[in-house]
């Protein structure tokens, strides 16, 4: 890659946990590696340099700006798809079984930072949210239709917005008045019920709509489920989260190698064998000194774990 490259890819956005989580993965110089959330490229670019010629880099984003960021180098193959169907485009560029997969989730900076994309609460736009622009439920679709006991839980759940069955009353009356279109008239309609510090509610409420857009826990666990299928014996996955709920859903895939709350009995009553091991205990947050120059980093959480 270029300078040139590598500066508008940082502009794009800044790797969180960038070295920890390429030492997570142990890189051989000829495997076959999957970065599941390629977004600006800084976590792939660094796998590419513990990677030989003989190496692959599989890249995944359903994000069609992604692919601007993607370097011309042909151990690296871009799929421009949503990473839950990791094991289907894996099949389909005749790759059975892999050494190791990295998930950075959630949104990158340049989606937040692009004003149209509808991410964020400080500009002004249309009430969009999606990572993938071809795909049809936005976050006006939500508000507009869910109802209220939908909206409630939505709120509760992803958000954790403590006056969330207000919020949700006061979004079915207002929406009566007027569909909701823009986020600011959003903000507006539902201002007399925000609690406490505005920014932070109105994070809560953008993070609860964003997750319900992108479907973000449903795809974690199936990507998850998959990395079962698709990890050679002693490879790695590293999955790095930006909040309580997908870091709970990974602690405990890792721990069980299930989805389920509990773990899985076989026909004779005895315990399936846990096909992970886990390698961090606890997960791996970021430095002081990253805490300090990305901002961002302060919410992530890395947990490992390796196909025994
Ligand atoms: C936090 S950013 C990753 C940043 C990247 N690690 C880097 O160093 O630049 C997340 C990226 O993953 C993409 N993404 C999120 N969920 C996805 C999914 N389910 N399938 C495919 N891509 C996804 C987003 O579009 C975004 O570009």
């Amino acid at each position: 890659m270029s300078d040139e490259g590598i500066k508008l890819t940082e502009q794009y956005h800044i790797p969180v946990l960038l070295h920890e989580a390429i030492a997570a993965l142990n890189i051989k110089e000829d495997g076959v590696y999957v970065d599941c959330t390629f977004g600006g490229g800084g976590h792939s670019k660094e796998i590419l340099k513990h990677l030989g010629a003989n190496g692959k880099l599989i890249v995944f984003d359903q994000d069609e700006d992604a692919k601007k960021n993607v370097p011309k180098d042909n151990r690296v193959l871009f799929v421009p798809q949503n990473f839950r169907y990791l094991q289907r485009f894996l099949r389909l560029h005749k790759y059975t079984k892999v050494d190791g997969i990295l998930a950075d989730l959630g949104v990158s900076s340049h989606q937040f930072d692009t004003a149209e994309r509808g991410f964020s609460t400080r500009f002004d736009a249309a009430l969009d949210m999606r990572m993938d622009s071809k795909q049809t439920t936005t976050a006006a679709i939500v508000l507009n239709s869910y109802n209220e006991q939908q909206l409630h839980k939505m709120f509760e759940k992803y958000g954790e917005v403590t006056n969330s069955k207000t919020l949700a009353k006061t979004i079915v009356e207002q929406r009566l008045i007027k569909p909701f279109s823009t986020i600011n008239t959003f903000k507006q309609s539902i201002s007399a019920v925000v609690k406490g510090n505005p920014n932070k509610y109105l994070a809560q409420v953008f993070q609860a709509l964003r997750i319900e857009v992108n479907e973000e826990i449903k795809v974690l666990e199936e990507m998850l489920e998959q990395t079962l299928l698709v990890l050679k014996e002693n490879a790695r996955v590293a999955i790095i989260t930006f909040h309580s709920l997908e870091d709970r859903i990974v602690k405990n895939f890792f721990k069980t190698g299930t989805i389920d709350e509990v773990e899985v009995d076989d026909v004779y009553g005895t315990k399936q064998e846990n096909p992970l091991l886990v390698i961090t205990k606890k997960p791996i947050i970021a430095s002081m000194h990253e805490q300090k120059i990305n901002n961002r980093s302060r919410s992530a959480k890395l947990r490992i774990a390796e196909k025994k």
